[in-house]
């Protein structure tokens, strides 16, 4: 009987394990297609505001239209829960923006390996402007992140400083998104879906006069224009797949600089590399690789440290 309900128990965890895969998995590959499309889309139609502007008004689009069908409930939001996400739609709106500014200008893997460095923004904001104390294995684990990046964006072949002030711009947005949403955010009963169906419709609101200012109706016509002598109407299907697929990579957002988060970015920056014959020299990606293990080290310094700190102790313990 004991035998039966143990074999009954680790059934029951490979299949949580599987679903957690499968789970993750689904995050990378909506991921890669979303960056896949929106560079192909970005190398002939190189408007980032309209493109960046099109995902919001996806993922608006779709919810709107779950709510009206009842796919998805409704949520009840007063004045209150608009204020207090407007800090946090401004922060989306800004990272969104500049990370796909960033990937118009140069290629998704160095968009993606300067992104990785996010955790050391989060660090250095939350010591320098929250006063927020960490341990030193904290701020040793960043040494990696930021040499890395550093060597990788020296040693890029197609540096260019817009596309990688756009990926630093997005990091340090995503880090104050982060920072106002557990802040002002705390207590609201719309979550998950609702949530970011909210974040969506407000950023949409907040970048369209900016998109229109910035490059415009009539550049975006004579682009589209373009684009479609060059790729043919399947041009529109591009357009529609890297908005689709924003909205739904994003449904899919577990902690932002969990070790899932890396792998996320290890699995765009492989496959663009492939994909896009993207030319990559040998130290260039070791920096990449630094800069990938220190947010790996970074992600995974609670479970680290806790090791550590058995053996230490175990080693005393049998010192004694
Ligand atoms: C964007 O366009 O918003 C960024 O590519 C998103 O970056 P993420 O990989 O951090 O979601």
């Amino acid at each position: 009987r004991a035998l039966g309900i143990n074999i009954e128990v680790a059934g029951e965890e490979a299949a949580q394990k599987v679903k957690i895969g499968l789970y993750f998995a689904t995050w990378w590959a909506l991921n890669v297609v979303f960056n896949i499309y929106n560079k192909k889309v970005l190398n002939v139609f190189p408007y980032p505001w309209l493109t960046s502007t099109l995902s919001l008004a996806a993922g608006s689009l779709i919810m709107l239209i779950s709510w009206a069908t009842t796919l998805a409930h409704v949520p009840t939001v007063n004045l209150d829960f608009w204020k207090a996400l407007f800090p946090v739609a401004v922060a989306h709106t800004i990272g969104h923006v500049a990370a796909t500014v960033s990937m118009s200008k140069v290629a998704v893997s160095f968009t993606h390996i300067i992104k990785s460095g996010e955790p050391a923004f989060s660090v250095l904001v939350s010591r320098f402007l929250l006063g927020e104390a960490f341990p030193m294995p904290v701020y040793l684990s960043l040494m990696p992140i930021i040499g890395g990046c550093a060597l990788a964006a020296v040693t890029e072949l197609n540096f260019n400083m817009i596309g990688f002030m756009g990926a630093m711009i997005s990091n340090l947005a995503f880090v104050f998104r982060n920072i106002f949403s557990k802040k002002g955010m705390k207590g609201m009963s719309v979550s998950g879906m609702n949530y970011y169906a909210c974040l969506s419709m407000m950023s949409l609101l907040i970048l369209t006069p900016f998109a229109i200012a910035v490059e415009g109706p009539k550049v975006w016509a004579a682009g589209w224009q373009t684009a479609v002598s060059q790729i043919g109407p399947n041009f529109v299907w591009w357009v529609a797949a890297q908005s689709v697929f924003y909205h739904l990579y994003n449904q899919i957002s577990p902690l932002t600089f969990s070790i899932g988060n890396t792998m996320k970015r290890i699995s765009v920056i492989i496959s663009s590399i492939l994909i896009f014959h993207t030319p990559v020299q040998p130290v260039n990606a070791l920096g990449a690789a630094i800069a990938i293990l220190g947010t790996f080290l970074y992600s995974q310094l609670p479970f680290l440290l806790h090791h550590a700190l058995f053996a230490l102790s175990l080693c005393i313990i049998i010192f004694l």
